[in-house]
């Protein structure tokens, strides 16, 4: 079946750079964050997108934006395809975007064709997949994996997620309700950059992905006391600063010493008072970490707690631990592996199995439907800035790596 089908890359690319344009930081990379007006408007030109091709659009209680391509057949089931418009703030153009653009262009492609397939086809963006208000919460929405916790105490903010979801026109209920039934997905297939080097460095043209990280989230409050910074003598000081810093420095060293296939990040501290000329009372830790063994995460978990707990009681402060998610590591299915294979083989690209240290939302799905995922190179490796690269070319083979991974399974 059509296995010389490919898609209209000037079409993709004329989509895609309309996304790229939508919420631009004016440097190459875009600026995004969930529910924020660009955001908002990114969803707005998908949504046109949609209508303008003809295809049917929708929007759950989550707020994903889908386009939906029936099959004819009632009650088959769906090959979901996606991937998300949200980006991290000041990220690149491709991470996300790409999975959309190019599960638009499959649908647009097979219904240009006229292909009768054995399941409905759907390109969603899921809301929230990088986690600025909660992380992977229009996939977990859709698979009924919500922990309804997560919206009360998420790691953007309380407040920030519920103004967000104002903005949207979201509500708490509609999110809690946004599930799918159990057997409606014949499976969920995502393409995305790679966001490492490894395909760069081999010269391979795609990665067929083998498995997805864990990532646990903490705030972490180092609390001291606030003094005058002139007048305090350096030993009558209860630095907040002094334990958020060796904190950072010491976890590095623990992950690197013991744990070398994990990874561990501070992206933010807040001071505060934060003055110049006040001793920090207390400072706030934005803590991340992944692993992708389920058992490891226990015993990191201990250890860098552990950690916090020693460097506090160094600099005379309190500890105070708050936990933001955890998202389980979760393995690729197989028969959707040897279909992009095999796609890749039909299309003479080379192909290799790799892990996936970025996070993505085939986590939320990978208990409720298989789950599939197709990597291009990412230039130096570079994402999660405006340095985010990846060339056409790469683009164009990975979407119709897709389209042939979908027709292969479709028959
Ligand atoms: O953080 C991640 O791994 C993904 O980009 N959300
Ligand atoms: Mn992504
Ligand atoms: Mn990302």
């Amino acid at each position: 079946m059509s296995s010389d089908l490919r898609i209209d890359p000037d079409r993709m690319l004329a989509a895609f750079d309309q996304l790229a344009a939508t919420g631009s930081a004016g440097d190459g990379g875009v600026h995004r964050p969930t529910f924020s007006e660009a955001h908002l408007a990114a969803r707005a030109r998908f949504r046109q997108q949609i209508q303008e091709a003809g295809l049917l659009f929708r929007v759950d209680g989550a707020g994903n934006h889908s386009a939906s391509l029936p099959c004819g057949t009632e009650g088959a089931p769906t090959l979901l395809i996606g991937s998300h418009l949200d980006s991290v703030p000041n990220g690149g153009r491709f991470d996300g975007t790409l999975g959309v653009m190019a599960a638009l262009e499959v649908l647009r492609t097979v219904k240009d064709h006229g292909l009768k397939l054995k399941f409905h086809l759907e390109a969603i963006d899921f809301t929230d997949e990088e986690g600025t208000l909660v992380g992977l919460l229009g996939s977990a929405a859709l698979a009924g994996c919500l922990d309804p916790a997560l919206l009360q105490s998420p790691r953007g903010g309380h407040e920030q997620l519920h103004q967000g979801m104002q903005r949207a026109g979201l509500t708490e209920s509609g999110m809690l309700s946004a599930a799918r039934p159990r057997d409606s997905l014949a499976g969920y297939l995502e393409l995305h950059i790679e966001q490492g080097k490894r395909l760069e460095r081999l010269g391979i043209d795609i990665g067929i992905v083998s498995a997805i990280v864990g990532i646990w989230s903490y705030r972490v409050y180092f609390i001291g006391r606030a003094d005058h910074a002139g007048s305090t003598s350096m030993d009558d000081r209860r630095d907040a600063s002094l334990g958020a810093s060796a904190f950072t420095l010491a976890a590095r060293a623990l992950v690197m010493q013991d744990f070398p296939n994990c990874v561990v990040n501070v992206g933010r501290m807040d001071f505060t008072p934060g003055a110049f000329n006040i001793v920090p009372a207390r400072v706030d830790l934005a803590l991340e970490f992944r692993s992708p063994d389920a058992a490891q995460f226990d015993r990191l978990n201990a250890a860098l707690l552990q950690l916090a707990q020693d460097q506090a009681r160094r600099f005379g402060l309190e500890l105070k631990l708050e936990s933001l998610g955890k998202h389980f590591p979760c393995q690729m299915d197989d028969r959707l592996r040897q279909a992009m294979a095999a796609a890749c083989d039909a299309l003479d690209l080379t192909h290799v199995s790799l892990p996936s240290g970025a996070g993505h939302d085939g986590q939320s799905l990978s208990g409720f439907c298989p789950v599939g995922m197709l990597f291009v190179p990412s230039v130096d490796g570079a994402s999660h800035s405006a340095r985010e690269f990846t060339a056409w070319s790469d683009c164009v083979n990975g979407a119709n790596a897709l389209l042939q991974t979908v027709l292969r399974l479709a028959s």
